[in-house]
């Protein structure tokens, strides 16, 4: 027989890795003959390959490994069905058929079929186990994550769905990592062997990541390479003791990849990290730049305008702390609106802010309307009790999430609603009768005329409904205070308010009152309004605003393209990095993309 002859051929060469190698070849043959073996009846045979098999030295732990590389290297050839004959065979130490196992025995290494299969059905389960553990946790978790805005916790939760290439990004962070040591290891004279392996890891990982952004474009011996990259950084880590110049290339590195990080954008954990930390930075340089600005040079101070207080005016209110976006806002009105003389902004702000919005609304001019910037927390003396509330804040917005049955996910919303200071406008502005408010994060693309002869019924505030949430799903917020079940509630965003009328009515005091009484709670300012307006809400047509581009990845873009005006609530303001790419560029083009301190101050490269 064939089996024979080859056997014979390999006794006198003694050799032993060519034996071996052979000795497989031919037990890779023969795997393949078993089957044809039992369809020909002939298995007996076999014995006597088997046997010249064993006449080699008893496999060490080294060679049966190498064998099952070369018998894992040939096997995929094989049929699949005759491998999975093999692995229950293997099993079944009963097996009633007498051929295989005794090969088995007789070889004396271990069964190399079972190897073949296992990377196929490791897969499959190891998949399902995986995607099973993974909602099992979101699921664990979302009972720990309470409502409170812009919480990191809720953040991941939302987007975990979408954390999609965690093999890339942990290649990515394995790259920065090492290229942060290597700089340290290549100088130890030492480390030679070390940095060598260093240098050769980065380099491999750098030419796999340029040709995959995805984990299915990855190599499929990537697993393994990370290991290795691993084990390098580990040891690293344990011979680099300057840690100074580590951290400050870290640093370094950090900052070269910033551009790259749009990679990142809505998925990764990194990037909002990212960009919490440093996109309010470029906003903080501009606040500073432009403070330093203003005291340095006071030749701009210009005289009160008479238009500040002129009745027959319309006036728009923006509480803020951002001068951009309080620009954009203003700026995306004046562009809109058939005559712009008639308009005056008056921007409130904080000390903090005060001067740099002063010099950036002294620095550019809107058309012909006129920007007053105001200091809130010097206005605010005297106007309320300071024992109900040791500050006034700019506007904040309210996540809210409720469950509209038992069994259906939370829902959640980002409410914007008016914050304390908004009690404060008809004392502010004394003498106007009626103004318009506007938050920061809106972009208006129509003229806004309008609502300047509306006919609210007399109603105080004019305001879009948001049915998505009513009144009795605000039930855990709201308490025991008395409410109409299934009214919508409100957004701020765009508000019409008949200060006349809000006088009347003393909705100041009703607040005041309302905060008092539920200000143990979180989010006080957001029951106190809604119980406070809950009679009093002018409803909006739909058509004026479009929300939630600050957070709905869904909205439909022709929806938002005819809108008189954009709302950006939610947590990715189209300032941040992390904003929604689609709907920036509606915000973006009421910059004024030459201007020296954007520049400067890195805002909105
Ligand atoms: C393995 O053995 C069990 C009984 O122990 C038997 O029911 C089964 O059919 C056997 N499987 C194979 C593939 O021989
Ligand atoms: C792996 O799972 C997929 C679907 O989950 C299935 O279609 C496929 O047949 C499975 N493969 C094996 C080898 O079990
Ligand atoms: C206002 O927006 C226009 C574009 O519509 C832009 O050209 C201009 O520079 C902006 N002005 C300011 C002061 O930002």
């Amino acid at each position: 027989m064939k089996g024979g002859s080859v056997g014979g051929g390999i006794a006198p060469a003694k050799r032993r890795w060519r034996g071996l190698a052979i000795a497989v070849l031919f037990l890779v043959v023969l795997s393949m003959l078993v089957p044809l073996g039992f369809l020909l009846g002939v298995h007996n045979g076999f014995h006597t390959a088997g046997h010249l098999a064993l006449q080699h030295p008893s496999p060490s732990g080294d060679r049966s490994r190498h064998i099952d590389n070369l018998v894992r290297k040939l096997g995929p050839t094989l049929p699949k069905d005759i491998l999975r004959g093999y692995v229950n065979e293997a099993k079944n130490e009963t097996s009633s058929r007498n051929a295989t196992p005794k090969i088995q025995q007789q070889k004396g290494i271990p069964i190399p079929p079972q190897v073949v299969m296992q990377p196929v059905t490791n897969k499959n389960t190891s998949n399902v186990n995986g995607k099973a553990r993974t909602k099992a946790g979101a699921d664990e978790s979302g009972g720990l994550c309470e409502l409170k805005y812009g919480s990191y916790c809720i953040w991941r939760e939302e987007n975990r769905e979408a954390m999609q290439d965690s093999m890339v990004k942990k290649l990515k962070d394995q790259l920065f990592v090492a290229r942060a040591y290597f700089p340290s290891v290549a100088k130890m004279p030492t480390q030679n062997k070390l940095s060598g392996e260093l240098k050769q890891n980065i380099q491999e990982f750098e030419r796999v990541l340029s040709e995959s952004t995805t984990d299915v474009d990855l190599p499929r011996e990537i697993q393994k390479k990370s290991q290795r990259m691993e084990a390098v950084i580990a040891k690293a880590k344990s011979v680099t003791l300057d840690c100074h110049n580590v951290d400050k290339k870290l640093r370094q590195i950090f900052d070269l990849t910033e551009d790259e990080a749009n990679f990142h954008m809505k998925q990764s954990a990194f990037l909002y990290q990212l960009a919490v930390q440093t996109m309010p930075k470029s906003l903080h340089c501009l606040s500073m730049r432009l403070t330093v600005e203003y005291f340095r040079d006071h030749s701009f101070d210009k005289e009160l305008s008479e238009k500040y207080s002129d009745t027959t005016l319309q006036h728009y209110v923006i509480f803020s702390n951002n001068v951009i976006a309080s620009s954009v806002a203003i700026n995306s009105t004046v562009m809109h609106a058939k005559d712009s003389s008639i308009q005056v902004f008056h921007v409130l702000t904080d000390g903090q802010n005060y001067y740099a919005m002063k010099l950036w609304f002294l620095r550019n001019t809107f058309k012909d309307a006129v920007v007053q910037v105001l200091n809130i927390e010097d206005l605010n003396a005297g106007y309320y009790d300071k024992a109900t509330l040791s500050h006034v804040t700019l506007p904040v917005e309210f996540r809210v999430s409720f469950h509209s049955n038992d069994n259906a996910p939370a829902i959640h919303n980002h409410v914007s609603i008016f914050s304390h200071s908004h009690y404060l406008l008809p004392k502010i502005f004394k003498n106007l009768e009626k103004v318009v408010v506007l938050d920061d994060d809106v972009v208006v693309q129509k003229d806004l005329s309008a609502l300047w002869s509306l006919n609210m019924g007399g109603k105080v505030i004019g305001a879009v409904e948001i049915c998505s949430v009513r009144m009795d799903q605000l039930r855990s917020y709201l308490g025991e205070h008395s409410f109409k079940k299934n009214s919508c509630s409100w957004m701020s965003g765009l508000n019409v308010i008949d200060l006349a009328r809000w006088r009347d009515l003393h909705i100041s005091k009703t607040y005041w009152k309302l905060v008092k009484k539920v200000s143990m709670k979180e989010g006080s300012a957001l029951l106190a309004s809604l119980l406070t307006f809950q009679d009093q809400i002018y409803t909006l047509d739909s058509r004026w605003v479009v929300s939630g581009l600050g957070h709905d990845y869904g909205l439909d873009i022709e929806g938002i393209k005819k809108a008189a005006v954009l709302h950006y609530n939610g947590n990715m303001k189209p300032w941040l990095e992390l904003g929604i790419p689609k709907y920036k560029a509606y915000w973006k083009k009421f910059l004024n993309h030459n201007d020296q301190y954007l520049s400067e101050c890195n805002v909105n490269r």
